[in-house]
């Protein structure tokens, strides 16, 4: 037989967990069920008994130890829950709160412009690609027809990242050309995507950066022509500064990745500085027919595929649209600045409407 001490314990633990905290019912079931609690001691002190009073006994225990372990269970739960909805009324937030009056951000001018080119060329059926601002020299030179030792190198003020480190030393990319590379080694013609993205070159006056944007673009196909270069450039060019009439004039030039290669010229007013009227001419971005080794660099068949590629410097770009003079501001992030350049988060790039 148990003694009714035992029974009585267990009965008034069983109420005890009731009024129990977390640590007070971790206690309790240490002092029941732990090693040498009451219920683990009376379940030994079975050993000793004769079968029948051990049968007796042993049901009436365990009977006891399921009232007080359920009895911890359920009072478990209901700490957790309480904890749980005191956690949820204390950290809710109240969305019909008004925000604070907070200054309206602005996007920045660079940001705009691609979203236009973006919107602009998105309608033309290009995709965007992207590539890493730390290129090999491959990618970055030799791939696009520009060997070492070539003079072209010298032309763009190059950053080398541990050049004596081994025999493809790491470079800044000097343009977003290299990602032309990249697209061609792992896509099959029909190919047609821009790349806006960052670039760097060791420069430094009021219009040119170490670091600034340039934003590359290539179609690669069957039968592409000149044609086709000329009228996406007219097209691009008289959208994104907004005029159906702009004059867009084409001149031979030299690119080692194209052949021919052409520079493109807007027209406009040295004096006045307006876009599209008087009779100077602006220089505005590279072109040409991608060169048949750049094709072949990359595991494509001149024979078969030809295309035409153009690199466009967005800040300068931007500065002519929006009639920024100094370069340097764009990356100094003065609000005032952005404040009187930038654009209302709201306003659509809506500019290719035309198209
Ligand atoms: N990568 C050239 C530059 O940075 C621009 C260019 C791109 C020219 C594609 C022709 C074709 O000056």
């Amino acid at each position: 037989m148990l003694s009714d001490d035992f029974k009585v314990l267990v009965h008034n633990a069983v109420g005890d967990t009731a009024l129990a905290d977390a640590e007070g019912l971790e206690a309790l079931r240490v002092a029941f069920l732990g090693k040498s609690g009451h219920v683990t001691l009376q379940l030994k002190s079975l050993g000793g008994m004769d079968p029948e009073a051990r049968k007796a006994a042993g049901a009436e225990i365990n009977t006891l130890k399921t009232l007080i372990t359920d009895a911890i269970i359920a009072r478990r739960a209901a700490l957790d829950e309480a904890a749980l909805a005191a956690r949820l009324s204390a950290e809710r937030i109240d969305v019909t709160q008004p925000p604070r009056p907070e200054p309206v951000g602005a996007i920045h001018p660079l940001s705009r412009t691609m979203e236009e080119i973006a919107a602009i060329f998105g309608a033309m059926g290009f995709a965007i690609k992207d590539g890493p601002d730390i290129e090999n020299d491959w990618n970055n030179f030799s791939a696009l027809n520009i060997p070492a030792h070539h003079p072209a190198r010298a032309m763009m003020d190059t950053f080398y990242l541990n050049a004596n480190a081994n025999a493809r030393p790491a470079v800044l990319r000097t343009h977003t050309s290299p990602v032309q590379i990249r697209t061609m080694l792992n896509e099959q013609p029909p190919i047609r995507i821009i790349v806006p993205g960052r670039t760097f070159r060791a420069d430094h006056d009021a219009t040119h950066s170490p670091m600034f944007h340039q934003c590359e673009g290539l179609v690669i196909g069957e039968g592409i022509t000149l044609g086709h270069l000329k009228g996406c450039l007219i097209d691009f060019l008289r959208a994104f500064f907004d005029n159906p009439a702009l004059p867009v004039r084409f001149r031979a030039s030299y690119f080692p990745f194209t052949e021919p290669s052409m520079e493109v010229d807007i027209g406009w007013n040295r004096k006045t500085g307006e876009i599209g009227g008087g009779t100077d001419w602006l220089e505005i971005l590279g072109s040409g027919m991608v060169h048949p080794n750049v094709l072949a660099n990359c595991g494509i068949d001149p024979r078969k595929y030809q295309g035409f590629a153009f690199g466009v410097g967005l800040e300068r770009i931007t500065m002519l649209k929006h009639g920024i003079a100094d370069l340097r501001l764009f990356y100094e992030s003065d609000v005032r600045w952005l404040r009187h350049y930038g654009f209302s988060p709201l306003s659509p790039a809506s500019l290719h409407e035309g198209i």
